[in-house]
């Protein structure tokens, strides 16, 4: 479960934080906390609409991706702190993602009134109708004597206060489970998924803008990227960059790898115009987060394949793009990647025409493809006539807005195999392998016998 924790004071040293961050590292069985500050957020002036600016769109987007948020709010003359209630003004002014979110309210303070005034406040603030959250009555935290509580290693000494923190987070999850069944995110797994990739991972490049066009030479230069002919140690093998770059433009699949924080990072454009590509990529869109590379229409069906990759509930993702002609049959490829300790590190995408192989085969055994008259697919586009249809779900495709592909169908973790469309698709992935079939191209074409 996601949660963000909102830190309600922007003080340097601010026990409200260290609360947060508390429970974070405590409880992180119990749900991911992310912490968020409010210190670069502008006090609120409807004269001067900054809703747009970064760091208000920034709580927005993390707000709304968020299954439940905690706001852990100090008090200042028995009210909400003004910086809180600023933030608060920004987010139910043109945006409003607080609506219909679970929000757990926390509090740490000096005195023995442990913030329950501001609590309150926060608890009517939160309910008017330009905020409209859900907040679970009666379960409340407060710190009190907030300078004595902590040790140096920022942990609360006292175990019983803990373990009551903890019982509190474990009925705002159970609420937030809840509350999401209530709101329709049970059913989308996606909804969790920050298409914005407003986070970063060990990997992100700091200071440079996502979505500048020259995000790659300036990104490379920030990290002083090795290029050219400098050598590169991978796990089998030791290539140079040059080498590397030759090697994935002659994939017979065009590449495409978006890591754990839904940042687009590479593709491979094997030598081709953008025009010319099974599915379009432009050299300015690398850096992007993929909210930016996809078509508004296709967003929830990728931050379904993204969520139910990254939680290993499928490993590999197929989806078939039909209606390019009667020569090509495209098909999408996601595959989760891991590293060594099996954490979730991105996807690789890859697209490949199956028309070909498929023409290959055709040709070297003497077969020819008829229709299957019971099959529920269309047999010429691969589209399941009862499964309904979107268009495609890839911005990039260069397909064309017409043009009808599947619904993001939930797949078999262990296949892959789609469970809603009964398009061929397991063939490609549990049969002949890829590898079989490029040989086979390759012999035909370079006259070796079939014998
Ligand atoms: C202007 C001001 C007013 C305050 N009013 C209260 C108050 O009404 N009740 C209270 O318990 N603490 C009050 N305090 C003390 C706060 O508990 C403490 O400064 C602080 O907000 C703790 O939160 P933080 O460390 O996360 O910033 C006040 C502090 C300031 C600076």
């Amino acid at each position: 479960m996601k949660l963000v924790g909102i830190v309600g004071s922007i003080a340097d040293q601010s026990y409200n934080r260290m609360l947060l961050r508390f429970m974070s590292t405590q409880y992180r069985n119990m749900a991911d906390i992310e912490i968020l500050d409010i210190s670069d957020v502008p006090m609120f002036n409807q004269s001067n609409d900054q809703s747009d600016s970064p760091a208000i769109q920034y709580l927005n987007h993390k707000i709304l991706a968020a299954d439940g948020v905690i706001i852990a709010t100090p008090e200042h003359n028995h009210t909400i702190p003004a910086a809180l209630k600023s933030v608060i003004e920004w987010l139910s002014y043109n945006l409003h993602p607080f609506t219909d979110k679970p929000v757990m309210i926390v509090g740490a303070s000096y005195f023995i009134q442990g913030s329950s005034r501001a609590q309150l406040n926060l608890r009517q603030i939160l309910e008017s109708p330009g905020v409209n959250a859900i907040t679970l009555p009666g379960n409340e935290f407060l710190l009190a004597n907030a300078k004595e509580a902590f040790d140096e290693s920022g942990m609360l000494k006292d175990d019983r206060t803990a373990s009551f923190l903890g019982s509190t987070l474990q009925k705002f999850v159970e609420f937030v489970g809840v509350i999401g069944h209530l709101n329709g995110r049970a059913d989308n797994p996606g909804a969790s998924e920050d298409l914005y990739a407003t986070g970063n991972c060990d990997t992100t490049v700091k200071d440079v803008d996502m979505r500048d066009p020259q995000w790659l030479e300036k990104a490379a230069e920030k990290t002083n990227a090795v290029s050219g002919d400098a050598y590169v140690k991978l796990d089998r093998g030791l290539l140079t960059v040059n080498q590397i770059d030759r090697f994935l433009k002659t994939m017979p699949v065009e590449l495409t790898f978006a890591d754990e924080n839904n940042q687009f990072i590479y593709y491979g454009d094997q030598g081709h115009d953008p025009k010319d590509m099974l599915a379009s990529r432009t050299p300015d869109q690398v850096g992007d987060p993929l909210y930016y590379v996809h078509p508004e229409r296709a967003l929830k069906g990728v931050a379904t394949v993204i969520n139910n990759l990254r939680n290993g509930k499928t490993d590999l993702f197929v989806l078939p793009v039909p209606g390019n002609g009667p020569t090509k049959h495209l098909m999408h490829y996601y595959k989760a990647m891991h590293d060594e300790d099996g954490v979730y590190r991105g996807i690789n995408e890859w697209v490949v025409d199956l028309w070909p192989i498929v023409a290959s085969y055709l040709k070297q055994t003497g077969k020819k493809l008829v229709d299957d008259p019971n099959a529920k697919v269309a047999a010429t586009t691969g589209a399941s006539s009862s499964a309904p249809v979107e268009p495609d779900p890839d911005a990039s495709t260069g397909a064309s807005e017409e043009e009808e592909a599947p619904t993001a169908p939930t797949t078999d973790a262990s296949t892959g195999a789609s469970e809603e469309t009964e398009a061929p698709m397991a063939d490609a992935t549990t049969k002949a392998s890829d590898a079989d079939i490029f040989v086979a191209e390759v012999d035909e074409t370079s006259g070796a016998s079939e014998a």
